[in-house]
């Protein structure tokens, strides 16, 4: 296993061309997949310094379920189609949230949250988690975190679930 993530790219779509092989390489020889989870956390907060929240909800029935996080303690339990982690669940689209005032039905587990990002981790056409990043930042996140989450959303895909 690769054991650090090294990003040379001031831009911000090409750390994330930088990070994903390296995200890639960080799971490629582990099978569990709340150690996998956790790494992926902890390599996503090297690439988004604007981040105050990284973590994955996992799907478990009808609610997602607080999994491994970089940040302050959370919501552990979002019904789907609740906020903007059960938004993005529904729909199982990308879900970015340019100033969170303006989105109804917002989940403020920190009330310094500002914008958010939630991408959704679908496999084989079924939804199995969302990785959802906040900022205290308003717009924090745009296309290029959009297409950059959802290529490390494939590759969280692809673990033994
Ligand atoms: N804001 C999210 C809830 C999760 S926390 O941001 C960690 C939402 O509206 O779904």
């Amino acid at each position: 296993m690769a054991e650090s993530v090294a990003l040379a790219s001031g831009d911000k779509a090409e750390r994330y061309r930088e990070l994903a092989p390296q995200v890639a390489a960080l799971v490629a020889d582990e099978d569990d997949l709340i150690a996998n989870l956790a790494n992926v956390c902890a390599a996503l907060r090297e690439c988004l310094p604007i981040a105050s929240w990284i973590g994955f909800y996992v799907r478990r029935g009808d609610e997602l379920v607080l999994g491994p996080f970089q940040g302050k303690v959370a919501c552990v339990r979002i019904a789907i189609g609740r906020g903007v982690c059960g938004a993005a669940a529904a729909r199982k689209q990308t879900v970015v949230v340019e100033d969170v005032e303006r989105f109804p039905g917002h989940i403020a587990c920190d009330a310094g949250s500002r914008s958010e990002i939630v991408v959704p981790v679908v496999r084989d056409g079924e939804l199995v988690a969302v990785l959802d990043v906040d900022s205290y930042e308003l717009a924090a996140f745009d296309a290029r975190d959009a297409r950059g989450l959802e290529d490390i959303a494939s590759i969280v895909a692809k673990l033994r679930w």
